[in-house]
């Protein structure tokens, strides 16, 4: 029987959610997703367009479809935590439902059950501010946005995960390097990220047999990367430096994924897996 995939974070073809969705897809799974609520209106009619048609093609030459599209904001638990201006901004005020709890309850009505959980979502408002220029509020805010949102992401969908499932995030090795100009506390937000996925690992495997890893992905130029304003710099860098020369993929960090949440990774979790042409591996550059 074929496996269900939600994936928090595609609201472009661009970015690593759209090609992890495209390997899963490839891999046989049933594909529905979880779309940031200011973003999904162009995401819907662009898709309705046909601009994402030629990206959408398959390895058999069929085109990816999606079951359905939840608007999210992983931000936001349930709606006692929505603020007022949120509720009323007119960007939000077209959606219901968006808040993790009540996207996990709709999935649940919809599809009953689903196998694989995937987290590829993150913000940080001050992230072009060095950590020491970042406010307190800029910090928490990342974390909220870009750690948090796993936890709360799992907390409310492991319930509906059938045993066996998997789980993966997005995390960089600014967590563990010095990585400057990833700032407003992205590094911090991905090591929480990292850390967390070890003790989450422990939890939801000793509770429901789900397994719990995120793919250290190599930089790619998406629409959240070009924001952070350094992205071609990282990847000349690592063009330049990584062990394998060439320009990395989204559909390679997809591929793993798929490796990652099937059957062939079944001891594989509370891991970090650099999925980067092996640029971690280095010490210095030559
Ligand atoms: P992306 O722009 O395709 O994906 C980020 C998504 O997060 C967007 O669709 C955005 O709408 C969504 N989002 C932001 N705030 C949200 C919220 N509160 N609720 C729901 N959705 C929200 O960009 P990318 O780069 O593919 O990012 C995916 C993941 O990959 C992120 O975790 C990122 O940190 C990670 N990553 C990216 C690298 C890169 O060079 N692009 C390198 C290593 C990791």
């Amino acid at each position: 029987k074929g496996k269900r995939a939600f994936i928090a974070g595609v609201a472009d073809d661009n970015g690593y959610g759209w090609a992890i969705a495209k390997s899963l897809a490839a891999a046989g799974a049933e594909i529905i997703v979880g779309t940031w609520v200011p973003a999904l209106n162009i995401f819907e009619s662009s898709l309705r367009r046909g601009k994402f048609d030629e990206s959408r093609v398959l390895p058999d030459g069929s085109l990816m479809e999606i079951s359905k599209i939840y608007p999210l904001d992983a931000v936001f638990d349930n709606p006692g935590d929505v603020p007022e201006d949120i509720k009323t901004n007119k960007r939000y005020a077209g959606s219901s439902n968006w808040t993790v709890q009540e996207v996990a309850e709709s999935v649940k009505k919809d599809f009953g059950t689903i196998d694989i959980l995937v987290h590829s979502l993150a913000n940080g408002p001050e992230v072009s501010k060095p950590l020491l220029e970042t406010s307190r509020k800029g910090y928490l805010a990342a974390l909220s946005a870009s750690s948090y949102s796993y936890i709360s992401l799992l907390k409310h969908f492991v319930p509906i995960m059938n045993p066996g499932g998997s789980s993966i995030s997005l995390t960089y090795i600014a967590s563990e390097r010095i990585i400057p100009g990833y700032g407003g506390g992205m590094s911090s937000a991905k090591a929480a990220l990292e850390s967390d996925t070890r003790v989450l690992a422990f939890e939801a495997g000793r509770k429901n047999k789900i397994r719990v890893n995120t793919i250290s992905a190599g930089p790619l130029g998406s629409r959240a990367a070009k924001a952070i304003g350094f992205i071609d710099k990282m990847i000349n860098y690592s063009l330049a430096n990584a062990p394998l020369q060439k320009e990395l993929s989204a559909e390679e960090v997809g591929n793993a994924a798929a490796f990652l949440v099937s059957p062939l990774a079944s001891a594989i979790t509370g891991s970090v897996i650099y999925v980067d042409n092996g640029l971690n591996a280095m010490g210095v550059g030559l």
